[in-house]
């Protein structure tokens, strides 16, 4: 797939390369086509300056004919000279050696060149008009300058063509990487999340089963719809996660942004994650949180804490102690969850945010845990352009610390 984006990119790349080519090309010959006319031209106006005053009358019409035997001897005369009555009648035509003269009256037309340039002018002798001088020259070599300009063009194409487009798919390589790995970790996600559900479903279905038939059932009833009911607890969980962590993705979250009183969501997660915490015989020690607001969306901030707060109960032992501090330095707010539970060992420490990772899979299963906690609490820290760092010692404890600018930010 990420190849044949390649090619096509490539291929774009080249068609946009050859359009712009051939439009500079044809510009190109424009410009020099109609540069060369013009000295063309120009070549013409001199002649006609150099001839028409050598002009005779001769029987009362214009004549050239003393001009040109003069001029035959001197040099050649590159153009064809046509003398026309004041009738518009032609009367005389001289030209370079081999050029059939006036026949019959008629003017002869050169079909031996594909283009002629002509030059038109009066011939006034005493503020009259006594008749018009025409002059005409091949151009020939003009024209064969430009087939070959043409040919220079069209031979050249391919070669760009080429090598653009090895240079453009090299480059697209390049460029489609950061799609490769999306799409990469996005297949993973995915079948890592299939694999997740699964699992309780097929819990589910075996309780079913069981359920159904009275012989396989026996007085275990109770525990086939605790087996469900943890499964189905399980499947919430998951999907309230995976819910959670796409509506903190989503680029449209940014517009959800607001004041959020930092002091009233942090105590109010703290007074919920309380219970359990007592429950497990697990102390919380809260350091005064100062009421402050931070500008930001209010769903992350609040995953942040429930997450930090909710992982240092889970993987703590009973009688343990777990450390809430909550602080504002600058522009930023701290926040520190610290525990003194099991502690992550230093070869997991790199993974521990990566979607479904858990360092011992059997005990998250008993504590409830899917492995999207922190990459909740990453992708939330992330939004806000704040950072996360963890500290931990394997039987000591862990420490989670973040920083998250209290005011508006372009992220
Ligand atoms: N405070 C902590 N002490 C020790 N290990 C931790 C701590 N916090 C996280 N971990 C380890 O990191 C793993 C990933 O944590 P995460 O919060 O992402 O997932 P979870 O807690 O297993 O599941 P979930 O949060 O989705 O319910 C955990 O499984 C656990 O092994
Ligand atoms: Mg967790």
């Amino acid at each position: 797939m990420v190849d044949s984006i390649r090619i096509k990119l490539a291929l774009w790349f080249v068609c946009m390369v050859m359009l712009l080519y051939s439009v500079d090309s044809i510009a190109s010959l424009m410009v020099f086509k109609i540069s060369l006319m013009r000295s063309v031209d120009v070549g013409l106006e001199d002649l006609i300056a150099e001839i028409e005053p050598s002009v005779k009358t001769i029987n009362g019409k214009p004549s050239l004919e003393e001009w040109h035997e003069e001029a035959k001897g001197k040099h050649p005369i590159l153009a064809t000279v046509q003398i026309y009555d004041v009738k518009g009648k032609p009367i005389e035509e001289y030209g370079p050696e081999g050029v059939p003269q006036l026949h019959n009256g008629h003017l002869r037309v050169r079909t031996d060149d594909r283009s002629l340039r002509s030059m038109f002018s009066k011939i006034e002798q005493d503020g009259k008009t006594t008749g018009y001088i025409q002059l005409q020259v091949s151009t020939k070599p003009q024209d064969d300058a430009i087939e070959q300009f043409f040919l220079v063009v069209m031979v050249v194409a391919p070669f760009i063509a080429a090598g653009v487009g090895i240079c453009a798919y090299l480059f697209s390589g390049q460029a489609v990487k950061p799609i490769e790995r999306t799409l990469l970790m996005l297949r993973r996600f995915v079948a890592d999340a299939g694999h997740e559900l699964n699992t309780p479903v097929a819990t589910i279905e075996a309780c079913l089963e069981t359920l159904k038939d009275p012989h396989k059932l026996g007085d275990m009833s109770d525990d086939v719809f605790r087996m469900m009911e943890r499964a189905s607890d399980r499947l919430r969980h998951l999907s309230k996660d995976l819910i959670v962590l796409a509506r903190i993705e989503d680029p449209e979250s940014e517009m959800m942004r607001s004041n959020v009183p930092v002091k009233e969501l942090a105590e109010s997660v703290i007074a919920e994650l309380g219970t359990i915490a007592r429950e497990r015989k697990i102390e919380l020690v809260v350091q005064p949180i100062p009421d402050v607001m931070m500008y930001g969306h209010h769903e992350s901030i609040l995953e942040i804490f429930n997450n930090l707060i909710e992982n240092a109960i889970k993987y703590s032992e009973e009688g343990g102690k777990v450390r809430i501090a909550v602080e504002q330095k600058d522009a930023n707010l701290h926040i520190t969850v610290a525990d003194n539970g099991v502690g992550i060992p230093a070869d997991s420490i790199n993974n521990i945010f990566d979607r479904f990772y858990r360092v011992d899979k059997s005990r998250s299963r008993d504590v409830g845990g899917s492995g999207l906690g922190l990459s909740i609490v990453k992708a939330a820290v992330e939004r806000h352009s704040g950072n996360v760092t963890v500290e931990s010692e394997p039987g000591k404890g862990t420490t989670f610390r973040v920083t998250l600018p209290l005011a508006r930010v372009g992220t």
